[in-house]
């Protein structure tokens, strides 16, 4: 079967937008980007595309990764997955400004430019900053054949189909699995073990079903966001692993429901935003089951005192106390690939805000699917 979706065969068909579409589009749109790509003998990712030989790969000191918007938030947890995994000093950047601060490009320093377009401007001229300057930069990118993709060295084409709703859904997901077997392909190569490759590979091959599963819970996730779209400002809160989805989260909230939605690091709540929390600023927080989520509770806490109203994502069995908080429990799975399952269900918040508040899924205003220019 051909890996990627035909565009011209592409409607919304029986449903109202393409954004819904392409949400229930993820569980096989990750099965795409994961197929032929996961090595079990090995515990490792098999990513030809790259063009890098084993050596070449040793020698990275450094994984800087470039998008805008929302492939931004995504590489700030391909960042986190790349420093976790292959134990390499990784960190993103908006791509958008980052030729305008004159970067010192580092030969030992792998570039990656995520794009689901592959058509941003912000994100070529960056690419190509980096190549005039000799840097090898390698793309994660959905659409075949695309600028952003024969500028770059080499690189993971994500297979998610043709996406046409401006809020980017499934290519985001690709874009974090992208990450994940880039990660796990570096990590392979220096000290990652076969087992611990095998323990991610394992949780990969889970993950199309586990999104499914928050998929079919969209009933109460509707009912939440209806009371969420009742506020003009909300906040949306993680820490480490949980920023960027907290970002993400408010992005495609306020991209397509149009409401003031920040998101802040929990740790930073108390250094200034705690406030502007009372009964009509909800807060959306992140707290997985890691190392950090009685930490996490602890803010809760101090939200509920001044009177937040809460809504929680997290892991079966995570005690809040006696949080009042409405309560979205996500699937377990290995803790690094979290942030995807923790991301699926703002989506469909944000989705069912839009909806409620009937405002056009797939075009919201003063955006562009694709942002060619400057
Ligand atoms: C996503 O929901 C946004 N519409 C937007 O931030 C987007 O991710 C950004 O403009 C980058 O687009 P690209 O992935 O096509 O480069």
């Amino acid at each position: 079967a051909p890996i990627d979706v035909d565009p011209a065969s592409y409607d919304a068909g029986e449903h109202d937008s393409f954004m819904y579409k392409e949400m229930l589009e993820q569980p096989a749109a990750a099965e795409r980007v994961l197929r032929g790509r996961l090595d079990e003998r090995f515990g490792t990712a098999h990513l030809g595309g790259l063009n890098m030989d084993p050596r070449e790969t040793r020698a990275i000191r450094r994984v800087k990764i470039l998008g805008c918007g929302s492939a931004y938030y995504v590489g700030q947890m391909g960042a986190a997955l790349v420093e976790e995994l292959a134990r390499i000093p990784a960190d993103a950047e908006a791509a958008s400004e980052f030729r305008y601060r004159d970067p010192v490009i580092e030969p030992d320093t792998l570039y990656v430019a995520v794009s689901q377009s592959g058509e941003t401007l912000d994100t070529l001229l960056a690419v190509q900053e980096i190549r005039r300057k000799g840097g090898r930069v390698v793309g994660l990118v959905n659409v075949v054949g695309s600028a952003i993709a024969r500028a770059c060295d080499g690189g993971i084409y994500l297979h998610a189909g043709p996406e046409v709703a401006v809020a980017s859904t499934k290519a985001l997901t690709n874009m974090f699995l992208g990450f994940a077997l880039l990660s796990l392909q570096l990590g392979r190569v220096r000290d990652l073990s076969i087992a611990d490759g095998n323990r991610l590979i394992a949780g990969l091959a889970r993950i199309p079903e586990q999104i499914a599963e928050i998929l079919q819970r969209e009933e109460e996730l509707a009912e939440v966001a209806r009371r969420l779209a009742g506020s003009e400002s909300l906040f949306f809160i993680g820490r480490v692993r949980g920023f960027p989805v907290a970002r993400e989260g408010a992005q495609k909230f306020k991209e397509i429901s149009y409401r003031h939605a920040e998101a802040y690091q929990t740790s930073e709540l108390k250094h200034g935003p705690l406030a502007l929390i009372s009964e009509g600023v909800p807060t959306v927080a992140i707290v997985p089951d890691d190392e950090l989520t009685s930490r996490n509770v602890g803010a809760l806490h101090e939200i509920a005192a001044r009177r937040g109203p809460l809504v929680v994502v997290t892991h079966e069995g995570v005690d809040l106390g006696d949080v009042d908080a409405m309560r979205i429990d996500v699937p377990r799975n290995e803790r690094e690939l979290d942030p995807i399952l923790l991301t699926v269900p703002l989506q469909v918040l944000a989705y069912h805000a839009a909806l409620h508040l009937g405002h056009d899924i797939d075009k919201p205003r003063n955006l562009a699917k694709s942002v060619t220019v400057e």
